[in-house]
């Protein structure tokens, strides 16, 4: 068993598909470790974000990171990253495989309705900028 880290980002939340998320989310074998919701300020975005600092994207993406509430989760499974970039889908909605989250819910390529981590690493590094070890259940 191991663990990711995601968030269901602006677009998503705003339009009300936090649950519907969720559901996905623990029917796909994922158990909820954390959970919360917040908002980041456009520094805190760009701190997250940080491996995109030279994208010519980033201070858009910083922008639209911190529009509005995100609902930041760690998630434990067997193959927990792996799976749930497969859960997601791809980075872009319009190549997303259907029945993947992004296929489901994300509005663009930018507003993609969520965040999955690309490795065990980077999965620890992003669940501990939310969570605090005595918020881990
Ligand atoms: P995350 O799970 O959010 O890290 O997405 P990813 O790993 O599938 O993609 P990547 O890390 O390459 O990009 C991070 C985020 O930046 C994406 O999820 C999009 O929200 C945004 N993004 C990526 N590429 C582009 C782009 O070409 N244009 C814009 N506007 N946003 C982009
Ligand atoms: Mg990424």
């Amino acid at each position: 068993t191991n663990r990711t880290f995601t968030m269901i980002k602006p677009d998503a939340v705003e339009a009300g598909y936090t649950g519907a998320i969720i559901k996905m989310i623990e029917e796909a074998g994922f158990r909820i470790v954390s959970m919360s919701k917040t908002q980041l300020t456009p520094e805190r975005a760009g701190q997250f974000y940080a491996v995109h600092s030279q994208r010519p994207f980033y201070n858009d993406l910083c922008a639209y990171m911190s529009s509005g509430a995100i609902v930041p989760m760690v998630l434990e499974k067997e193959n927990a990253v792996a799976d749930f970039r497969k859960l997601i889908g791809a980075t872009n909605p319009a190549q997303a495989e259907e029945g993947t989250i992004r296929k489901l819910f994300a509005k663009s390529l930018e507003a993609n309705a969520i965040h999955g981590s690309d490795s065990d690493e980077n999965a620890q590094i992003e669940g501990s900028f939310f969570f605090s070890g005595t918020e881990q259940f």
